[in-house]
């Protein structure tokens, strides 16, 4: 029997419905949710994941302040302009887009993020925090698999997550989110040895690997009925691709993501709902006094 599509452009509507309601409900209070994204340099594919940040924020009503800044910026003019918006009270959300360029230190950028505006979820503290349980901003891409699973009423209690991906941005996160939700959790990566022996105990299958060179996931790594999770992206012939054979795996497993049209939507939409979750923050830290740079 087929598998069902995880539709993650279905999933990231709703939850961008629920979002401009709550856009509305803060501006009567006097809230306009506002993003502060920063670009270094001008690569091609970092330039077009911000411009489309934008304009989900535009489509939902959240603001967004643009800084575009030459490949040369300094890690101490980087630090000055972070601080600037750390203090900014129109500013709600800081982004600093990643890869950053070979001269910036990039745990050290975002660790000067404030962490109640780190809608990344990247920052120390906010790590800390999600492997306590007691994190508010989220990684995105991770928060946006749970999102998925969640609309779809995929239980993981009690089955056997294997993610394939050891990054703070995906691998790590998702890690501590899975086991929130009581999954048994394995992570694996390049120097796992007998990758697919894992994969097929898997019930949820997580791969972000995104070389479609060095690493398939194909029907044959995958049990009955598995759970398939594909978060890479690659480029095969100029089209963008997943780590999944999915029309194989589809056939075998019970749910699949797409790409394009699965993860990503989803990693997209949760940016906007932790810009809302910053902002309706920010009116209790007004409230109890606290500078907006504390947690
Ligand atoms: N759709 C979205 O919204 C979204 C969001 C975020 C990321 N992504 C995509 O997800 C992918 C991963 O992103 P990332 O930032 O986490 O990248 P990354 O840091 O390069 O992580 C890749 C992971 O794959 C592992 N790996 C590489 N080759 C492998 C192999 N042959 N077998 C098993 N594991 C292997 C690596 O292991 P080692 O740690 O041992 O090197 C690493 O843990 C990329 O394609 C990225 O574009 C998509």
């Amino acid at each position: 029997m087929t598998g069902q599509k995880l539709d993650g452009i279905l999933v990231a509507n709703t939850v961008k419905d629920r979002i401009r309601i709550s856009v509305e409900e803060l501006g009567k209070e006097g809230i306009e949710p506002c993003l502060a994204t920063i670009l270094i340099g001008e690569d091609p594919a970092s330039t077009s994941y911000v411009t489309s940040k934008q304009k989900d924020c535009a489509d939902v009503g959240i603001h967004t302040k643009d800084h575009r800044l030459p490949q040369n910026f300094s890690q101490a003019e980087l630090g000055e302009l972070i601080e600037l918006l750390n203090r900014d009270k129109t500013v709600h959300g800081i982004l600093v887009q990643l890869p950053l360029p070979k001269q910036l230190d990039e745990f050290e950028v975002i660790s000067k993020i404030s962490p109640v505006k780190d809608v990344d979820g990247l920052t120390p503290f906010n790590s800390g925090l999600l492997a306590s349980e007691r994190a508010l901003l989220k990684p995105c891409t991770p928060s946006g698999i749970m999102e998925i699973l969640d609309f779809y009423k995929i239980n993981v209690a009690g089955r056997h997550a294997v993610i394939i991906n050891r990054s703070n941005l995906v691998g790590k996160p998702l890690y501590h989110l899975m086991l929130e939700k009581d999954a048994t959790v394995t992570t694996c990566h390049s120097k796992t040895p007998d990758l697919k022996s894992f994969c097929l105990d898997a019930d949820i299958l997580v791969s972000a690997v995104g070389n479609r060179d060095k690493f398939t996931l194909t029907a044959d790594m995958v049990k009955e009925d598995a759970v398939v999770i594909d978060v890479g992206t690659s480029r095969i012939a100029g089209r963008v691709s997943g780590d999944v054979d999915y029309p194989n795996v589809i056939e075998k497993a019970s749910y699949v993501t797409p790409v394009p049209g699965g993860v990503g939507p989803m990693t997209r939409a949760m940016l906007l709902k932790n810009t809302i979750t910053a902002a309706s923050t920010s009116k209790e830290i007004v409230a109890h006094g606290r500078e907006s740079t504390s947690p």
